[in-house]
């Protein structure tokens, strides 16, 4: 394909007091780093869908976005072992537009990282025929791996971050090309 991978980062935290956005900027700006993307953020905030799964003007916004992609990265904390149901929603409300499209996670949370919400994460996206990449950005005590501008030191994350972007480049444009040779068999 020619030109850039249309990137879209999904943001999951909706709370009012959300940390995420530290999380989300900074993997935004090290994705928008990378020329092999064009990179849009969907702040699940700012785009609230409906709980119950109707038809909203918002969903329609939500499925020409998602239709226009090439790959997604979702930022996630981690509530009681699971991930925050504005992700699941978002997952839930459109069908056709995620299928054949690589997927990958920067999660966040105490102890674990929030690598339990995404071990979730990966069985619900094959069930909507997605490929989630290997690589994944965890931030374990997410709060101390932040400077005040936003920066992380953690050279771990930073390491990952890359690996998973090239993951993302390569699933892209491999799912890219065989969506336009045919129609995916879903
Ligand atoms: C209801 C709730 C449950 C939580 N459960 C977990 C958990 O199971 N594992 C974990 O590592 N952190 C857990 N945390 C800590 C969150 O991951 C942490 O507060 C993170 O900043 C939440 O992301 P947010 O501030 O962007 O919403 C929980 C926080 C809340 C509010």
């Amino acid at each position: 394909m020619d030109g850039p991978l249309r990137l879209e980062v999904m943001v999951a935290s909706i709370r009012p007091q959300r940390f995420a956005p530290v999380v989300a900027d900074w993997f935004v700006r090290t994705a928008r780093a990378r020329p092999e993307f064009d990179t849009g953020v969907i702040d699940l905030l700012h785009a609230p869908l409906p709980p119950d799964l109707s038809e909203s003007p918002e969903t329609e916004d939500f499925r020409q976005r998602l239709a226009a992609a090439d790959a997604f990265v979702a930022v996630t904390s981690e509530y009681n072992h699971g991930y925050p149901a504005s992700l699941k929603t978002a997952l839930d409300s459109v069908k056709h537009e995620w299928r054949a499209k690589p997927i990958g996670f920067v999660s966040y949370g105490g102890l674990s990282g929030g690598l339990r919400a995404v071990e979730q994460l990966r069985q619900v996206v094959a069930e909507i025929h997605m490929v989630s990449v290997r690589e994944t950005v965890s931030f374990h005590r997410a709060r101390k791996q932040f400077d005040a501008d936003g920066n992380t030191g953690d050279g771990a994350a930073i390491d990952a971050a890359e690996r998973m972007l090239s993951q993302l480049v390569w699933w892209g444009r491999a799912l890219s090309a065989a969506r336009a040779s045919g129609p995916y068999p879903g």
